[in-house]
C-alpha cells in the first residue's frame, strides 16, 4: 500500500531541494537507505497543468517510497497536479509552504502562504479530494513579523481540519524580503521547542521537524521526544553516508547500508542505463561527491569525479578509477 509506505518512511526523510534532489540524487540516496522517505525537488502545479511539463514527474521505480513536492496556490490546479503525481506513481503529495524565494513569491506560493491558512486549507482539501495517497504540508513556523506562537497553531489547526494529518515544520521563520533563500536557511534562529510544543498541542497530527539537523543522533533525539519524523536536507546531501547508512537499522528495523565503495558500484547499472539513454555521467556523479565525506581519500574521490565526469566518453570506468584512488589513500 503506497499510503502506508510513505507514512512509515516519514520517520526519516531527505528534504526537497531544488537542483539537488533530482531523480539521480534520489536513486543514489536509495542505494544507501532502503526505507527513508525521499522528496522530489519542488515542481510547480502551473508547470504540470498549464505547461504540460509531465517529464518533471519522471522517476525510477527503485526510488520508492518517494514524495512529490508541489508548489502552487490555486486549489483546482493543485488538485489536478496532485492527481498527475499520483498517476505517475508517487507515494505522497506534499505542498510547499516554506520556500521564500522571489520567483516563488511572485506566483503566490511557498512561505508567503503561511499568511493565508484558509487558502492553504482550501488547496489541501482540493488535493485530498483528488488523490488517495497522503497529502502533506511542509511549512515554516511563520513569516516576517508574524508571531510563531500564534500563527503556527492556527495554521496547523486550520489545515489539519482540511484533512492534512502530516506536517513537516522547518523550525525557523521565513523572511520574505531582505534575505536570499540561502541566507534564510540559516537565519533567523531555529525554534525546535515550538515544534515540540505543537506536538503536545496536536496529538492527532503527525509532525516532523526540519532545519539544522546534522546527525542521526540528533534525529533520534527528536524521535525520542515524541516527534513522528525528522527531515534532513543539506547534511543528507553533503554527507549522505553519515546520515543515511545507519538509518534503516536505527529507525526502520532494517540492515545497515553496504560499504561506501559498494554503494558507488551499485550505481553502475543505473549509470549505464542513463548513458545509454543519452545522459551524461556528471548528471549522476555530481550528487555522489560527498559519498566519502570525512573519510581518507575523500578529496581524491571528489576531485576525480568533478574534474573528469563531464569529459566526453566518461563512464563507469571513472567510478572504478576514483574508487581505486580512494583505496590507495586508505591503505597509505
Ligand atoms: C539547494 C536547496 C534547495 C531547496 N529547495 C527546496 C524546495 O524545492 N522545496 C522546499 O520545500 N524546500 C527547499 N529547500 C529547503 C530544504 O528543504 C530545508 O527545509 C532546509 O534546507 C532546512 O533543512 P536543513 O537544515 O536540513 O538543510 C531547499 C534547500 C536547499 C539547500
Amino acid at each position: 500500500m503506497p499510503n502506508k509506505a510513505a507514512t512509515a518512511a516519514s520517520r526519516l526523510s531527505v528534504a526537497p531541494m531544488m537542483d539537488w534532489t533530482d531523480r539521480h540524487c534520489r536513486v543514489f540516496h536509495r542505494k544507501i537507505s532502503r526505507s527513508a522517505l525521499l522528496y522530489t525537488e519542488m515542481v510547480t502545479a502551473p508547470a504540470l497543468v498549464r505547461g504540460g511539463a509531465l517529464h518533471l514527474l519522471d522517476h525510477s521505480p527503485e526510488e520508492h517510497p518517494v514524495a512529490l513536492q508541489l508548489g502552487g496556490s490555486d486549489p483546482d490546479e493543485l488538485a489536478q497536479a496532485a492527481k498527475l503525481g499520483q498517476d505517475a506513481g508517487y507515494d505522497e503529495i506534499n505542498l510547499n509552504v516554506g520556500c521564500p524565494s522571489d520567483r516563488v513569491q511572485s506566483g503566490t506560493f511557498g512561505a508567503v502562504l503561511m499568511k493565508d491558512p484558509g487558502l492553504v486549507a482550501e488547496c489541501c482539501a482540493a488535493m485530498i479530494g483528488a488523490v488517495s495517497v497522503p497529502v502533506t504540508v511542509k511549512c515554516r513556523i511563520g513569516v516576517d513579523d508574524q508571531s510563531p506562537e500564534v500563527v503556527l497553531p492556527e495554521f496547523l489547526s486550520r489545515v489539519g481540519a482540511a484533512g492534512v494529518s502530516r506536517f513537516i515544520i522547518h523550525a525557523r521563520k521565513a523572511w520574505l524580503q531582505g534575505l536570499s533563500p540561502k541566507e534564510n536557511r540559516d537565519i533567523p534562529p531555529l525554534d525546535y521547542d515550538l515544534v515540540l510544543r505543537m506536538n503536545g498541542l496536536f496529538p492527532g497530527l503527525e509532525l516532523s521537524v526540519n532545519g539544522g539537523i546534522t546527525s542521526l543522533d540528533q534525529a533520534a533525539g527528536f524521535l525520542d521526544k515524541g516527534l513522528d519524523g525528522v527531515m534532513i536536507g543539506r547534511a543528507a546531501y553533503h554527507q549522505p553516508y553519515d546520515i543515511l547508512a545507519r538509518a534503516d537499522q536505527r529507525f526502520f528495523g532494517g540492515d545497515a547500508a553496504p560499504a561506501r565503495s559498494e554503494v558507488a558500484r551499485a550505481m553502475l547499472p543505473y549509470i549505464d542505463a542513463h548513458l545509454a539513454a543519452g545522459g551524461k555521467l556528471a548528471q549522476v556523479t555530481r550528487h555522489m561527491l560527498g559519498l566519502f565525506a570525512g573519510q581518507p581519500g575523500a578529496r581524491h574521490w571528489r576531485r576525480m569525479l568533478s574534474e573528469n565526469a563531464h569529459l566526453p566518453g566518461a563512464g563507469p570506468a571513472l567510478i572504478e578509477a576514483a574508487l581505486s584512488e580512494v583505496e590507495a589513500h586508505r591503505a597509505a
